[in-house]
């Protein structure tokens, strides 16, 4: 593998005669000297290339070079005569791998993120995005780590599905018929035995129900991938394809699902500050001020803890402030989590117990008969960042709910069948995984910290 520009930066200067790949950030150009900065997205800062003109006859090549040029050069490292690195290469050979006209839309200067948006396919070579994206690997990383070491197995869940797990309806159709002249049943609907997979199919909303199937063999299993939902939220942390990491286990109740969703937390988090230093740093400078203490103190502080009966309480006081005001039985919307979390807690908050009405139908019903074992873990700034619950394990009343529901049992059928055989407690949760990499990195907007977002009328690239 060749060194990247990260490795580079982090020598001794020295006689050895390296080689550089990238592309031109900056241009510098003086009489006796030209300051290439190359950037190979490895890091936030590039590398300085230092040309001495006396030296470098080659002055076409060198008018080439644009902001955006494809290079590669060596040279040896010397120590910086500038204050914003340590060292920098004195350029012997350069070459264009390609060149980039005066028109490419990423010039040295300020872009608006919503710009940057526009251009999604370009905007990994901005630092903020290429450090997004960084950061978002390495806590994919992180997810994979903290779960493998607990032994959890890795369970990939189909994409492609019959039945909607959150019962909402919120789902994608997957069909091969032909729009133009869809088949029709005799009872006047659309007849699904002629589509692809001969009943009707949608993308999943969420691998849970599969990842239940396989805890209830394994154990301790999670799920990372892609879900995707066509709820019409125009919101700044809502997408219509999303990623979500969904643990589920076995012999589990409410109480540890809370416990290992704060651990995880928590993990993450850290590993985050650890392993990437300088993009924290940069968020921390340009992108919301405190971030990184902000972070430390959800590491060191443990979450509290608040039934949704006692939140709504708390509420209720303040029900003048909402554009929404809470009475029991609301949904807890955006600011109502915000008033929790900064206000009431002033820090991470798992609220649990909800309203069997507000929420899906697999949870685990309470005594009381009115409220499930439901929890959401709301931070600070974003609101709900995971949702879980225990599951109903119990046949007869997990087929009373889905169809006290009016949800379809056919429908549902395999997954009632796990409560026939061996069925036990089990628990599980979902991360927002864009969230989450939202939460780490201080970035506003979710469509900015996943490559290439989805969302109501926009699917572009
Ligand atoms: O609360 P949700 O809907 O829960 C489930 O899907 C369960 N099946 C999870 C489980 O128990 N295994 O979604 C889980 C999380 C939310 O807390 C939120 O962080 C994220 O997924 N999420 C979204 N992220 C981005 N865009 C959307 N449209 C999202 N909807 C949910
Ligand atoms: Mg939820």
């Amino acid at each position: 593998m060749k060194e990247r520009i990260k490795q580079i930066l982090s020598r001794q200067p020295g006689d050895e005669v390296i080689s550089v790949e990238g592309w031109i950030r900056t241009k510098r150009d003086s009489k006796n000297v030209c300051f290439l900065e190359i950037n190979d997205g490895s890091t936030v800062k590039g590398l300085q290339a230092v040309v001495d003109k006396a030296s470098f006859d080659n002055d076409n090549l060198l008018g080439e070079v644009t902001t955006g040029a494809a290079v590669r050069c060596t040279g040896r490292l010397v120590e910086s005569q500038g204050q914003a690195q340590s060292v920098e290469l004195a350029l012997e050979t350069l070459e264009i791998v390609g060149t980039c006209p005066v028109d490419y839309p990423l010039q040295k200067k300020r872009h608006t993120i919503e710009f940057l948006r526009e251009i999604a396919y370009l905007r990994p070579r901005t630092n903020l995005i290429g450090a997004v994206m960084r950061v978002r690997s390495t806590l994919a990383y992180a997810i994979h780590n903290f779960f493998q070491e607990k032994g959890f197995v890795y369970v990939n869940t189909p994409l492609i599905t019959t039945s909607d797990c959150e019962g909402a309806g919120e789902t994608f159709q997957v069909t091969t018929l032909d729009l133009g002249k869809v088949p029709m049943s005799k009872d006047g609907g659309v007849d699904y035995s002629k589509d692809f997979f001969g009943k009707k199919a949608s993308l999943t909303v969420s691998g849970q129900l599969e990842g239940e199937s396989y805890a209830l063999a394994l154990k301790d299993i999670y799920t990372f991938g892609p879900t995707f939902r066509a709820e019409n939220s125009n919101t700044t942390r809502h997408l219509a394809e999303f990623w979500m990491v969904e643990p589920e286990m076995a012999f589990c109740d409410l109480d540890l699902d809370a416990q290992v969703a704060e651990s995880f937390l928590k993990y993450i988090f850290q590993y985050v500050l650890d392993k990437c230093p300088e993009e924290m740093a940069f968020f921390d400078s340009f992108v919301l001020k405190g971030n990184i203490d902000t972070l430390r103190h959800v590491i060191e502080t443990p979450f509290a803890r608040m039934t949704y009966t006692d939140a709504i309480k708390e509420l209720e006081k303040v029900n003048d402030q909402f554009d929404f005001p809470v009475h029991w039985g609301s949904d807890i919307q955006t600011e109502h989590e915000k008033y929790l979390t900064e206000v009431v807690c002033k820090r991470p908050v798992i609220v649990t117990d909800y309203p069997k009405e507000i929420k899906a139908f697999y949870m685990k019903m309470n005594e009381d008969g009115r409220t499930v074992r439901g929890m959401d873990v709301l931070v600070p700034r974003l609101g709900e960042i995971i949702g879980g619950s225990e599951r109903e394990a119990d046949y007869d009343k997990l087929l009373g709910r889905i169809n006290e529901l009016g949800l379809d049992p056919d429908d549902y059928w395999w997954y009632l069948e796990t409560r026939r055989f061996g069925s036990v407690p089990h628990s599980g949760f979902g991360l927002g995984f864009d969230r989450a990499v939202q939460y780490v990195t201080g970035v506003a907007n979710i469509r900015d910290v996943i490559p290439f977002p989805r969302y109501v009328k926009s699917a572009d690239f």
